[in-house]
């Protein structure tokens, strides 16, 4: 199962089981790399004690649950608090100034930001945070949106909730911690003044309606299951969701693809940090 070409049977069995996942579930795993599918389900075949995608087929359709499982695996939903502190701490040295002072020029007190398979809503804290950092007092001068996205109906309940443990806010500065979070029977939750400029919706990035108006968006380890296909649409589709000169922040080892690549102006490679470029 974990070979990127099956013999012509088993390809052809892979094929129809693909089709079958997604009229049962409206899941299209033709967004992800083949090889990245096959080597998902090998893990829930070997689960099932099952070792051909034609029985795996038989067993779905016998146990519906099984389909949840199915989908869990293939959606990876680890995530951290500041993953990769350095683009955080670019994001907030160079890019918040930049998108605040732009804001000041132009008078406008809206500020919408999206991330993008934010999964259990780490990413999405961690940029309301920065945003409530920066700005301090004067944060009542804006009114800012952060909206978290994701398939994943358990991520984002756990975002909802924003309890983490002691391990899974390891990455949050110490004085981060005792500002925005509060530390209650072992968990640490996130306080309501952060929560109050979040929001967490199911979106699907793949069959989703098309988002808009976002002057940042972050979309960080998702792309990587992607095909690269579904790499050249997502993009074009954060071009088009974000406002003129908004930011783009990409997972450290994603890059821009096709159409894309002429649209986006970088900012900080190192970081994965691009600018919409504005075509007239
Ligand atoms: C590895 S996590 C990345 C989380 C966070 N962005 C980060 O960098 O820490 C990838 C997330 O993408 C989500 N995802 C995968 N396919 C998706 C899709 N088609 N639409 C929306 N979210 C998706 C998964 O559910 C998962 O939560």
């Amino acid at each position: 199962m974990t070979k990127k070409y099956l013999p012509a049977d088993q390809e052809r069995d892979f094929n129809v089981l693909k089709r079958q996942i997604l009229k049962d579930k409206n899941f299209d795993c033709n967004q992800y790399r083949d090889n990245y599918v096959k080597r998902r389900l090998a893990i829930r075949l070997r689960a099932n004690n099952v070792d051909s995608c034609k029985d795996y087929a038989i067993l779905l359709k016998r146990d519906p649950t099984e389909y949840d499982k199915l989908i869990e695996a293939l959606t990876i939903t680890v995530s951290e608090f500041f993953r990769d502190t350095s683009v955080f701490a670019y994001f907030r040295k160079t890019v918040i100034p930049a998108l605040i002072q732009d804001k000041r020029r132009k008078n406008q007190k809206i500020i919408r930001i999206w991330s993008a398979g934010c999964a259990s809503g780490e990413e999405t804290y961690s940029i309301a945070i920065l945003m409530s950092d920066f700005l301090g007092a004067n944060l009542g001068n804006f009114l800012i949106f952060v909206h978290g996205t994701d398939i994943d109906d358990e991520s984002l309940e756990k975002a909802k909730r924003g309890e983490y443990t002691f391990e899974e806010v390891k990455n949050v500065r110490k004085n981060f911690l005792s500002r925005y979070f509060i530390f209650d029977r072992e968990k640490y939750s996130v306080r309501d003044k952060i929560k109050g400029m979040v929001k967490f919706k199911k979106h699907d990035l793949v069959s989703g309606k098309p988002l808009a108006h976002f002057d940042v968006i972050f979309c960080r380890n998702v792309s990587i299951y992607f095909s690269m296909d579904m790499h050249e649409k997502l993009y074009m589709d954060f071009y088009n969701a974000l406002n003129d000169d908004g930011f783009f922040v990409m997972g450290k080892t994603e890059m821009l693809y096709g159409n894309a690549r002429g649209l986006f102006i970088p900012v900080n490679v190192r970081e994965g940090i691009y600018q919409k470029k504005v075509v007239k």
